[in-house]
């Protein structure tokens, strides 16, 4: 009996001819990695919840800067962790801090070679955790935060950040953002917006990679229910109109119907971050022996571009592009 389904069997029953069909492609092309620096090391620390990655000293990252160069990764994310963290975090916005520092040593050592992309956020430069400044409510006040966002911006353009990416969640950071680059002529420094930044759970180890304990708090007040869609559309629609140039949808693999949703109401390139608590499971079963994980990364990374992202941000990157 000729079963429709006969053909699709057929198409699969060699590698090549697999190859060959395939919708979807995962390059290294489409992958960022993204690297701490610690201030104040000389040698890199490890972080055991995220077997692999490092607290890279100013040194370290510049050899791991090469070596992805090397492999063709076309860009990295940078996280700062200051010695000496504030109310503010005032060691954010220091022209010679320790995230200006490692974007000009990035710079000198890879030039047009990698985007640098700079988050930019306090989180990992105040005391209390917290993405914007506190009041004595414990609420986060949204207004005054991007007053530091802007000084923020600037330093980080003029250390030679390729790219500004926002990750509060602060209402009207990217305006705010914009108008801080413009005003210094950096016109042409783009923006990535962290648009639709949900308060997932899997954020644990990338706290531990920052040194930064939330206690007793989180972050529901600013970041987005995870029971919601719509929700994320709306954010997704105001950092374009409030001049984003890209926008990220985060966590990854668990909100991949954001993914494709933003992709049928946007043209601009879409990054997903596979977060660090994604990379954390997979390395975790993958130890146990419980599952091969360089297929599940694989598998992943490959689904996050077939829901529609342009690129992906994960520390998967190194080793991805090496299998790749
Ligand atoms: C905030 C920021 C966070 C991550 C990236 N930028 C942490 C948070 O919102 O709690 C998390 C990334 C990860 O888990 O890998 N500056």
């Amino acid at each position: 009996m000729p079963f429709p389904e006969q053909r699709l069997r057929r198409l699969r029953s060699t590698s090549s001819l697999r190859r060959l069909i395939a919708e979807t492609t995962l390059e290294v092309n489409d992958l960022v990695a993204p690297l701490f620096v610690r201030e104040g090391i000389s040698e890199p620390h490890e972080i055991s919840s995220l077997p692999g990655v490092v607290q890279h000293s100013r040194e370290s990252l510049v050899r791991e800067v090469n070596e992805l160069r090397d492999l063709g990764i076309p860009g990295i994310v940078l996280f700062g962790i200051p010695e000496r963290k504030d109310s503010t975090g005032s060691e954010a916005w220091n022209p010679e801090g320790i995230v200006q520092e490692a974007i000009r040593d990035c710079k000198k050592a890879v030039g047009e070679d990698i985007v640098v992309i700079a988050d930019l956020c306090v989180d990992e430069y105040t005391d209390h955790g917290h993405c914007g400044i506190v009041n004595d409510d414990e609420i986060i006040d949204n207004d005054a935060t991007l007053g530091l966002y802007k000084k923020i911006a600037q330093s980080q353009a003029k250390a030679g950040a390729d790219i500004i990416a926002p990750s509060g969640m602060m209402d009207g950071q990217v305006a705010a953002i914009r108008e801080a680059l413009d005003e210094i002529n950096f016109q042409q420094t783009p923006i990535l917006a962290y648009s639709a930044k949900y308060a997932s759970g899997l954020y644990g180890p990338f706290r531990d990679a920052v040194n930064v304990s939330l206690e007793n708090s989180d972050r529901k007040s600013y970041q987005q229910d995870w029971r919601n869609a719509r929700e994320a559309l709306a954010e997704i629609r105001a950092d374009l109109s409030e001049g984003a140039d890209m926008i990220m949808v985060k966590p990854a693999v668990t909100y991949l119907d954001i993914i494709a949703k933003a992709r049928e109401i946007t043209d601009v390139p879409i990054a997903a971050y596979h977060v660090s608590g994604e990379y954390a499971m997979i390395k975790a079963a993958s130890q146990q022996g419980w599952i091969d994980g360089d297929q599940v990364a694989l598998e992943q990374l490959t689904a996050i571009k077939r829901a529609g992202a342009n690129f992906i941000l994960t520390y998967h990157a190194k080793e991805t592009a090496k299998i790749l």
